[in-house]
């Protein structure tokens, strides 16, 4: 089961620099920058520009090079997340988005969906919160890297918390659910609260088996659309 990666967080100031350095094209190819162009951008003296650069190369969010007139810097990954969620924040502003669409590979998983969704302490839950008894298992996908950083823009969502529950032996761990569908078949994102599939996969529950219904196989490509509201 999928955790979302915790958030990688920026200081507004951290992230405005972070912002500058990808309108000079340090997303996509890298860029030369001066401290002092950054500062007059910035309104701020010349070392607080070059505290922010370091804070930022700090917290991994940009990788840099000291050139003999200026430093090359590139956002790495993680910092490309941190602006995309900023992205995703605008675009629900601006674009009133409904819902975000995830494209994945349907993979198998280990077997383990249809032992936990199975499980009274989760299925009246299920009943209660989502309206439906869910065919036992998880469809899982693997996110292609584009919906794997998308799927940042479910932080924002509040969902359906599925809570933590326990019998004799041990305690069940909670889960977040976001109201989904396939193809127009109702279905559920769930995410476990602690997990250890990596950030690309993503768990579907449905009240019917979907493979069946939606006639997919493994290694198939998958679009789940899932509920911003
Ligand atoms: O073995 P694996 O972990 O992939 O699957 P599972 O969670 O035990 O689920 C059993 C099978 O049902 C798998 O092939 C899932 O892909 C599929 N499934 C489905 O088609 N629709 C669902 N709503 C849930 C699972």
């Amino acid at each position: 089961m999928s955790e979302m990666e915790s958030a990688v967080g920026a200081k507004p100031d951290e992230l405005a620099a972070l912002k500058l350095l990808g309108l000079e094209g340090g997303v996509e190819a890298g860029a030369k920058v001066s401290c002092s162009d950054l500062a007059s951008r910035m309104d701020t003296s010349d070392q607080t520009a070059s505290r922010r650069l370091q804070a930022l190369e700090e917290d991994g969010l940009v990788e840099r090079e000291m050139l003999s007139d200026g430093q090359w810097i590139e956002v790495t990954e993680d910092g490309e997340k941190v602006l995309r969620r900023e992205y995703d924040d605008y675009r629900r502003i601006f674009e009133s988005a409904e819902t975000v669409e995830l494209v994945g590979e349907v993979v198998s998983g280990m077997g383990e969906g249809k032992y936990y969704i199975s499980l009274d302490g989760y299925v009246e839950q299920f009943v209660e919160k989502l309206g439906y008894e869910p065919f036992p298992g998880t469809l899982n996908l693997s996110l292609d890297d584009e919906s794997t950083r998308r799927r940042a823009a479910l932080e924002n969502v509040e969902g359906t918390l599925i809570e933590e529950w326990e019998n004799e032996e041990r305690t069940f761990g909670a889960a977040t659910c976001y109201e989904a569908s396939i193809d127009g078949v109702e279905a559920h994102v769930i995410r476990p609260h602690r997990s250890h599939y990596p950030d690309e996969t993503l768990e579907v529950i449905a009240p019917i088996k979907l493979r069946d219904e939606l006639g997919i196989d493994y290694g198939d490509d998958v679009t789940v659309e899932v509920s911003l509201e």
